[in-house]
């Protein structure tokens, strides 16, 4: 596969900014210890991205966004976020077609920014996709409690997780974590098998909820469409996004700037497409097929959150709507408890793809840091006979499930969006810088109207991080210096790059 380029420059070969040739990341699973099974076609990734992608963000944000910050107006919230990541996409899919190996934005900015910024990038993505699925598992985890309650059977408190300040380790959150890694460490074919069953169910129930629930709309609840702006009940200081704190805004909820803040938290119901580019190493021909999977993803699941939403706010006033299970709930309100029942079924079987996913999009991710020797490298040895990279995958599993235990949901979810919007500016710039330095490579999607796609991507996402609480930028500012200490305590030293004659 191409030729080998030279090293650029010594600074290039030495420093922190040394970037691994596009051949070279290529090379590198070629190798026999380190390939991955080439399993999957532009279909399946499609699946992939839509089983992670449709998930708590609107099975459960939906609900509470409507009701505290943006009424029915969430539907265009949705549109907001939708926008943002189909811009951040088309340079995921340029880049994922150019570098088709394991690692996600992780890889792309190896191959373009360099050491440094590439290993920022791993990081933060460690953050995105472990946390991510920590948060999922714990909604699921409420969705099953649910049920059990429904049937009579109650687990004791302290079993179900933290509440309201009080201790409590969540059992079925911390189960099911475990389940899943045992499923991933015996092999990508089985886990895509049972993720498209799931898949299924969960498209099916998103198409009832539109469907049967645009019958039961009531005209009335989408006045006022966006609620006039008030004060904000989590008072000033921190708990506020930052952009209103930076221009000496008062905070508040609803109004115009409402639809932004909720914009900024709905956006966790798109996580998940930038992880069809992480499994480009196990497909049949990247080339084509990666490009495919993420903007097919992204188109279905953007149409159907935008119905969705607009169905829900209709059929109960947004200030009645629930905030634990929105969806069943309001078929509930209108008096339909049976399809409520099916919804909150549906709703636990999606949760697991979803959470399953982005714990192979996080081993994956792992296992590219740990071969390119910036994490240990005993990560990244495949397994003889299944093929996949069960080290990394059973310890981000038993780190996930602890942490899914005694997690509690809103903190979480919002600093997970803070670091995949900045995974998105990154790759967006990637793009521009890897289009200069290496012109010749041949690219299977290209981005249009680089660079001034790429200069929106980058302008949106930072929009939308603004609009995040300044207390996730604190908390995301203390995740990234750590991330900063082990590289060079770690990574530096042990990077595979530096060592290459
Ligand atoms: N987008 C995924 C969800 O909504 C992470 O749960």
């Amino acid at each position: 596969m191409g030729t080998d380029q030279p090293v650029r420059s010594g600074r290039a070969r030495n420093g922190m900014f040394r970037t691994k040739t596009v051949e070279q990341s290529i090379r590198d699973t070629e190798e026999p210890e380190h390939v991955l099974k080439k399993s999957l076609s532009a279909l399946d990734l499609t699946v992939f991205g839509v089983g992670v992608v449709i998930g708590t963000g609107i099975f459960v944000l939906t609900g509470k966004v409507a009701k505290e910050s943006a009424g029915p107006s969430v539907a265009l919230s949705f549109v907001l976020a939708g926008i943002v990541c189909g811009l951040a996409a088309l340079c995921y899919a340029e880049f994922a077609s150019t570098v088709p190996v394991a690692g996600s934005a992780y890889t792309f900015s190896y191959a373009s920014l360099g050491e440094l910024p590439a290993w920022i990038i791993g990081w933060d993505l460690i953050l995105e996709l472990a946390l991510g699925c920590a948060v999922v598992s714990v909604g699921w985890s409420g969705y099953i409690r649910s049920l059990l309650d429904t049937a009579g059977w109650h687990l004791p408190q302290v079993l179900s997780g933290p509440h309201g300040g009080r201790f409590g380790f969540d059992i079925l959150a911390c189960a099911l974590v475990l389940a899943l890694t045992a499923i991933l460490v015996v092999g990508m074919k089985l886990s895509s098998r049972v993720t498209s069953v799931i898949v299924g169910v969960k498209v099916t129930v998103v198409l009832i909820v539109i469907v049967v629930g645009a019958f039961l709309v009531t005209g009335a609840n989408y006045d006022p469409f966006v609620p006039p702006s008030q004060g904000s009940r989590s008072g000033s200081g921190l708990a506020a996004p930052l952009v209103q704190l930076m221009f000496g805004f008062t905070p508040s909820n609803f109004g115009v700037m409402g639809i932004f803040s909720a914009a900024a938290v709905v956006f966790f119901a798109f996580i998940g497409f930038d992880i069809v580019a992480t499994a480009a190493e196990e497909t049949h021909n990247p080339q084509r097929d990666v490009p495919r999977g993420i903007l097919g993803s992204l188109a279905i699941c953007t149409v159907l959150y935008v119905a969705v939403s607009v169905v829900v706010t209709g059929m109960q006033k947004y200030s009645d709507l629930s905030v634990d299970a929105p969806l069943a709930d309001a078929f509930k309100s209108v008096g339909h408890p049976f399809w409520a029942g099916l919804i909150s079924f549906g709703a636990a079987v999606g949760l697991t793809s979803v959470c399953m996913i982005l714990l192979l999009g996080q081993s994956r991710v792992f296992f590219a840091m740990s071969r390119d020797g910036l994490l240990p490298r005993v990560f990244s040895t495949v397994h003889p006979r299944f093929g996949t990279p069960y080290r990394s995958t059973v310890l981000l599993g038993v780190v996930v499930a602890v942490v899914a235990g005694f997690t509690s949901i809103d903190v979480l979810a919002e600093l997970v969006n803070i670091g995949t919007l900045f995974a998105f500016v990154v790759v967006a710039l990637g793009v521009v810088l890897l289009r200069r330095s290496r012109p010749d490579l041949p690219r299977a999607f290209r981005t249009p109207f680089v660079p001034y796609v790429p200069v929106l991507s980058v302008l949106a996402s930072l929009w939308l991080m603004l609009n995040l609480p300044a207390e996730t930028w604190l908390r995301f500012a203390v995740w990234m210096a750590l991330g900063v200490l082990v590289y060079f305590a770690h990574g530096r030293r042990h990077s595979r790059l530096a060592a290459r004659p």
